[in-house]
């Protein structure tokens, strides 16, 4: 694949793989996956096929080099996949977000030679399964006060891992995860590591699945580490470099939850302009009133929108390729857009249809419900406005 970005004067180019690349996953997504969707989202089982099957495609890596097991993709590319399973399926676009972005990405930036051999080319390649570890029962946008230890042992071969971790997505199926834990509790932020983690070894407990409004067929789970031992040489980048690590890779996370919840609002949308032609009231399609329209046009707008925010944040991550200048405002701004645009318009959408979209019959109310965890993980729609004012103001 080749490079999607213009260095020179910065504009994004579709080629025809990234073209390829989208009409495979679309005909995929509508395929396979849309037909399970609402099966999977009232079991709330993981839907391990499609997954594999997603993994065979590329789709669990899609920026990770060829030698790493992923497809050698690029931000764009991630993008235009997010986009398209999101719009079959919430639930799927999760599990793919958090395998690329949240494990794969912080893997390649910060892994060591063996530990991509170890842990990334499994995941890369789809064979199994990654997950991020962050979030604690009373530590949440608050990462820095977490309560979870890792002591060195008196040998100094492993640290020794004592705590329990909340909301981890894709938990009660995870073969390996990235985990943040605190090395030393006295130095707050700065005392957090992350641990490349084996999920198959003692000490290592699934614990509570949590029972979701949305996104239920994204399996979420607690985690309890009880004197899990971990090997030194699976500290992730250095000891109290945790806190930046985390942070930087949620900034790549945050651009593939932005085009999650545009393909959210791009399927409640399709669906209302289709019902907006197809269903009459007074004797005329409902479309043809203008307080529909309106609702139209704003979905719309927003729409378009978010796509703009969104690629400008692509263009800013390719940009950090380059001089490794952060791209955190650009992603905030587009997951901070793109979330409300989502929940805007799967409302928006429910109302368009009345009472089908309050049923179950359709997937509006699913929209709906998926829609609104954009808003809250991967950072807050507050914590992306701290983020962006805080830029802003030149505040810390
Ligand atoms: N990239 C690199 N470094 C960064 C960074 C970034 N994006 N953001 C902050 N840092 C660095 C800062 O430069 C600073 O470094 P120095 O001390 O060396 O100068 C250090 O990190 C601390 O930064 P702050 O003082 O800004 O940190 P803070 O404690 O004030 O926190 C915050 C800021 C924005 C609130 C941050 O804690 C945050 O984003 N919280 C939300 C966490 C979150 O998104 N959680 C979701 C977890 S994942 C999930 O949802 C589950 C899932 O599985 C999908």
């Amino acid at each position: 694949m080749v490079a999607t970005v213009d260095p020179t004067n910065l504009t994004l180019q579709m080629t025809d793989e990234h073209l390829a690349l989208q009409d495979a996953v679309r005909k995929f997504a509508q395929k396979e996956i849309m037909p399970i969707a609402a099966e999977f989202d009232e079991s709330g089982e993981f839907p391990l096929d499609t997954i594999k099957k997603m993994g065979a495609m590329g789709l669990m890596g899609i920026e990770v080099p060829e030698e790493y097991g992923g497809a050698g993709m690029d931000t764009l590319a991630y993008v235009l996949t997010m986009i398209e399973v999101a719009k079959a399926d919430a639930s799927h676009s999760t599990i793919v977000s958090v395998n690329n972005s949240l494990y794969c990405h912080g893997l390649m930036k910060f892994g060591t030679e063996p530990q991509k051999q170890e842990f990334l080319v499994p995941v890369a390649s789809g064979e199994k399964i990654g997950a991020y570890s962050l979030t604690e029962p009373m530590s949440g946008s608050d990462a820095g006060t977490m309560q979870s230890r890792a002591v060195l042992n008196e040998a100094g071969t492993h640290y020794i891992i004592n705590g329990r971790k909340s909301w981890v997505t894709s938990g009660p199926v995870a073969d390996a995860l990235v985990l943040f834990t605190m090395t030393d509790a006295d130095k707050g932020n700065k005392g957090i590591t992350a641990f490349m983690i084996d999920a198959h070894q003692p000490g290592f407990i699934r614990g509570k699945k949590e029972p979701k409004m949305g996104i239920r067929a994204s399996a979420t789970s607690e985690i309890v580490y009880d004197n899990y031992q971990c090997p030194v040489e699976n500290v992730l980048g250095k000891v109290g470099e945790g806190f930046k690590i985390a942070m930087t890779v949620l900034d790549a996370g945050r651009i593939g939850i932005a085009s999650q919840a545009l393909g959210i609002a791009e399927a409640a949308y399709e669906a209302s302009v289709q019902y907006a032609k197809e269903r009459h009231a007074f004797g005329e399609p409902i479309g043809s009133f203008q307080m529909i329209q309106q609702k139209i046009a704003d979905m719309k707008m927003r729409i378009e929108a978010s796509r703009q925010l969104i690629y400008t944040a692509v263009l800013a991550k390719e940009r950090n390729k380059r001089t490794g200048e952060r791209y955190t405002l650009e992603a905030s701004i587009a997951k901070l857009f793109s979330s409300e645009t989502a929940m805007f318009v799967a409302h928006q959408a429910v109302q368009i249809h009345g009472g089908m979209g309050y049923s179950k019959e359709l997937p509006v109310e699913r929209y709906f419900r998926d829609a609104k965890i954009t808003e809250i993980y991967e950072g807050t729609s507050e914590v992306q406005r701290l983020v962006i004012a805080r830029n802003e103001l030149g505040l810390r």
